[in-house]
């Protein structure tokens, strides 16, 4: 009797199965060229490339994490793994060549007539505050960004993996936090110099006579030639945008889908390579490019004759303005004859 049970049981079970395999063809049938979706994982390449997209269901609310692959996440990987390294190659080894080169024909711009003896304030204590809180913020977020971008093929097989994973995470932090003194920097800036960064005619002459960079020209500039103005125009357009892109990034899918988030990757990376090699620009000028150019930032005064080689028109308007009061003797200063 057991065994009767038993065979029936068997047959029962056979024809469920068939019935139930019979009616599963039609629906794989309906998938688009006839893919089916629950075969083997060695056909996801088969799925990807007729579907155009890997895609399941899931058990948590966010529906972003049900698509495993997409056409565009090729595209942005390939633009993350080659061509960002490429751009930003180019861009900051190709800017320290050009420096080099440049220091190597034109040696250090001197000061003609000399040092006076005599200096005039160009920056005030707030100035230079807000210009090295942001170049600082500046400094570490490039090293730390570049990390991102470069330091999984150049310094990993250095220093190995424990160091490179230590080094990595303090690197992100520092970049996550110090984007906060960034962007206030950049705002900072923007408030406090604006006004004497609109371009001018001025600038255009300036320009035109190669801003005192080739021969012994020395056209006339107001507080900012137009060299700097276009290095102040850099900041406040490459900072807003590296604090709007690198703020998306840093609070994922806040008001972004996942084209965004590539998008705005994307516009991240390129603004970083293009800025750092700006800014590689903007401090060879001020320091070894220029004689008596740092001293501007350092102590926040310059030397009479920097200003009336540099900025003609800037120092006449501060000798209408406060006279006399502004120039400082310099106690050890042995004055050009
Ligand atoms: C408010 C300002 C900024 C914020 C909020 C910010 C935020 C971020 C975030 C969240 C990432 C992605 C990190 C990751 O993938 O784990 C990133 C990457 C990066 N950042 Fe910034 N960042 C800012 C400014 C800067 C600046 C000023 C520079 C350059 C001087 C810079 C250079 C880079 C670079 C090169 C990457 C790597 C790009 C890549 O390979 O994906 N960032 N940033």
């Amino acid at each position: 009797m057991m065994m009767v049970f038993a065979r029936v049981r068997l047959v029962i079970a056979a024809i469920a199965f068939f019935i139930f395999a019979a009616a599963a063809v039609p629906v794989a049938a309906q998938q688009p060229n006839s893919v089916d979706p629950n075969a083997d994982a060695v056909h996801e390449q088969q799925l990807l490339q007729q579907l155009n997209r890997v895609q399941g269901l899931g058990s948590i609310p966010d529906t972003k994490s049900y698509v495993i692959e997409q056409p565009m996440g090729r595209v942005w990987r390939q633009f993350h793994e080659v061509w960002l390294h490429w751009i930003g190659a180019i861009a900051v080894l190709g800017m320290l060549a050009v420096l080099i080169v440049f220091y190597l024909a034109r040696g250090m711009i001197r000061i003609e007539s000399g040092r006076s003896g005599i200096n005039i304030v160009r920056f005030n204590a707030f100035e230079r505050f807000v210009h090295w809180m942001t170049a600082t913020c500046f400094i570490i977020m490039a090293v730390s960004g570049l990390n991102i971008t470069f330091g999984k093929d150049v310094l990993l097989p250095l220093i190995g993996p424990a160091a490179f994973s230590s080094w990595a995470l303090a690197a992100k932090y520092a970049h996550n936090f110090l984007s906060f003194p960034f962007t206030l920097g950049v705002i900072l800036i923007i408030l406090i110099w604006i006004a004497e960064n609109i371009p001018n005619r001025v600038d255009v002459e300036w320009f035109k006579r190669g801003g005192g960079m080739v021969g012994q020209d020395r056209p006339p500039a107001y507080r900012f030639n137009g060299g700097q103005k276009g290095t102040y125009w850099i900041v406040v357009l490459g900072g807003t945008a590296a604090a709007v892109s690198g703020y998306l990034l840093m609070f994922p899918f806040y008001g972004t889908t996942i084209v965004g988030m590539q998008l705005a990757q994307v516009i991240h990376g390129v603004v970083a390579m293009l800025f750092v090699a700006a800014m590689l620009a903007h401090t060879y000028i001020g320091t070894i490019g220029m004689e008596g150019a740092f001293e501007a930032m350092g102590e926040g005064t310059v030397d009479l004759n920097w200003a009336k080689e540099h900025h003609s028109l800037w120092l006449e308007e501060e000798m209408a303005r406060t006279g006399p009061d502004k120039l400082r003797r310099q106690p050890s200063a042995t004055p050009a004859e």
